[in-house]
């Protein structure tokens, strides 16, 4: 078995978790939407993730929605003392899976309850406010009013720790100044290379960045520069492309996801892989205008 502590830590708010770690948004059904089409799959998904090592999984009550934290409730509640879950809120589903801001105060309020209760829970570790002024990446407004409520939140003791997705520069450093911000979730691996600098900035700071589709999401990252470098060094391209990001910056977290244990054991690998600094050199430029993936 992978030993993922290869992988190092980072701290999130109060804890050092592992660098590697999983993203539970695959579990639901097609979508993202409605129960997996193989639940007992998804529950032994979960379970192996804690048997190799995992203390850090990625959560949403609005994957499904409820049926991911049903999920993981299921499968590993009690939780052990060093599980750290990570949610977030400010989206809700509508009836035909469409994915619709809910940043009111009272929005804000129930989908932390609902966290709770579906992850049975006292508190939750780690809450994200999920940004959605655009569906579409990071678009500029202010996140003063939501924020300001979930800080609310925090304070009632409902909440021990704050952290941003879907966000600009310019809204981390309004949030900074409402919240203590411990990580940031943003769309970006190999071949989505938008926040290099913002990146750079949070490692300075301390703060967690926590790449979402770090394998590129609903469509896996497809390359031919990412198939030699893991032809070369006898690795899969999904394992090259985790072993970059961490390699990319100390304050990196991987949350792969997926609905697979052999998929799941591939990736988690990754944090044995050495890649030598032609291959970084190589992998490098795929996200940059010298060749596009
Ligand atoms: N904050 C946000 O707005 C936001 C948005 C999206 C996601 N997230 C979080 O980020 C996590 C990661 O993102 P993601 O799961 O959407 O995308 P991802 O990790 O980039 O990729 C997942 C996709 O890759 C496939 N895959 C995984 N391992 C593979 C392997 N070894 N070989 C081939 N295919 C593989 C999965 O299919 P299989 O199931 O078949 O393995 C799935 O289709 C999510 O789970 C979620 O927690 C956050």
């Amino acid at each position: 078995m992978t030993d993922i502590s290869k992988s190092g830590t980072f701290t999130l708010g109060d804890r050092a978790v592992k660098r590697l770690g999983y993203g539970a948004m695959q579990l639901a059904g097609p979508g993202v939407f409605g129960p997996p089409k193989n639940r007992n799959g998804a529950l032994a998904v979960l379970r192996e993730a804690l048997a190799a090592g995992i203390d850090h999984i990625d959560t949403s009550d609005f994957y499904g929605p409820h049926i991911t934290n049903q999920l993981i409730r299921e499968a590993l509640h009690p939780y052990p003392d060093d599980l750290t879950i990570v949610t977030k809120i400010g989206a809700k589903r509508g009836a035909d899976g469409s994915w619709n801001r809910a940043f009111s105060a009272e929005e804000l309020t129930s989908a932390v309850h609902d966290n709770l209760r579906n992850l049975g829970v006292d508190a939750l570790e780690v809450v994200n406010l999920r940004v959605m002024f655009s569906i579409h990446g990071p678009a500029e407004g202010s996140i003063a009013a939501p924020l300001t409520a979930l800080a609310g939140l925090q304070r009632q003791g409902l909440v021990r720790h704050i952290g941003l997705s879907n966000v600009t520069a310019k809204q981390i450093a309004e949030g900074s100044g409402i919240a203590q911000i411990i990580c940031v979730q943003n769309q970006y691996n190999l071949a989505h290379r938008d926040d290099d600098a913002l990146i750079d900035d949070l490692a300075a700071s301390g703060i967690a960045y926590v790449p979402f589709f770090p394998l590129g999401g609903f469509s896996p990252l497809q390359s031919t520069e990412l198939s030699d470098v893991a032809a070369r060094l006898g690795a899969t391209p999904m394992q090259v492309a985790l072993a970059w990001l961490l390699r990319r910056a100390p304050n990196i977290l991987l949350i792969p996801g997926t609905s697979s244990v052999e998929h799941l054991r591939e990736n988690l690998a990754a944090a044995e892989l050495e890649l030598p600094q032609d291959a970084m050199a190589m992998l490098g430029r795929i996200g940059t205008k010298e060749v596009s993936a």
